[in-house]
């Protein structure tokens, strides 16, 4: 049986004295290489900065989620992302909202945005064309009950799946399930998705670019 069902998503603005910075992109884009050196510039200006990132790792449900991402645990995906959104829950209220309270600039590896490329890439076989069908997957990540605060600024670091995965093979960590290239492929068309939607909320960098000149594009746009 087939019902057609439509709506309107609105976002929650930062009405905080903090600035909200959040850097995106599929892993291996550079976001934490680049998390750490904008923070230093951030604080060399005087202002007090937090870094943190989605999913947290901390807490049950964040460590319970890094063993999941880990396949130490093994549940089904979308039983996953909804534990990324309990996750960013705990996240938002605990970490996030008082350190704008205090008037911090926040750098977030990651936030809501990543649920719908990632979400998405759960589904086999996604059309990303077809919008309807993304987007009604999307409002259910996005939007569920709760509103997760929209970043002030969002940076997508533009990487290449084949970049991507050669920086990932030259770092000895342990891969995480979403680091397959071909999983890397679908996840990367789902923030071609999200740019060409939501093309306000993105500032697109180059980021097969030298980390230097990453930099330096992400600091001229704060
Ligand atoms: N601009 C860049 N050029 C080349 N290599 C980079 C660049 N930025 C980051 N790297 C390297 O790519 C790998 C992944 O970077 P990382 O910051 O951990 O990505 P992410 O946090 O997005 O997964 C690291 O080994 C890092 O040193
Ligand atoms: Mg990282």
């Amino acid at each position: 049986m087939q019902y057609h069902v439509s709506f309107d998503i609105s976002f929650l603005e930062n009405t905080y004295n903090g600035q909200f910075i959040v850097l995106e992109g599929i892993d291996g884009s550079g976001k934490s290489t680049q998390k750490n050196i904008i923070q230093k510039e951030i604080e060399k200006k005087g202002k007090k900065t937090l870094l943190t990132h989605e999913p947290t790792r901390e807490g049950h449900i964040g460590k319970l989620v890094h063993e999941i991402l880990q396949s130490e645990v093994l549940i089904p995906l979308v039983g996953l992302q909804y534990l990324f959104a309990a996750d960013r829950s705990v996240h938002q209220e605990h970490v996030l909202i008082p350190a704008l309270q205090e008037g911090k600039t926040v750098i977030s590896e990651r936030c809501f945005w990543s649920a719908v490329p990632y979400g998405l890439a759960d589904k086999e076989h996604t059309d990303y064309k077809n919008a309807s069908e993304s987007m009604l997957a999307a409002y259910s990540l996005l939007s569920m009950y709760n509103q997760f605060i929209l970043p002030d600024k969002t940076f997508f670091l533009d990487v290449t799946p084949q970049t991507a995965v050669k920086r990932l093979a030259a770092m000895s960590k342990e891969k995480e399930i979403y680091e397959k290239k071909s999983k890397l492929e679908i996840i990367y068309q789902g923030y071609k998705f999200l740019l060409d939607k939501f093309p306000d909320q993105f500032i697109v960098i180059d980021g097969e670019a030298s980390q230097e000149k990453i930099t330096e594009a992400i600091l001229s746009n704060l």
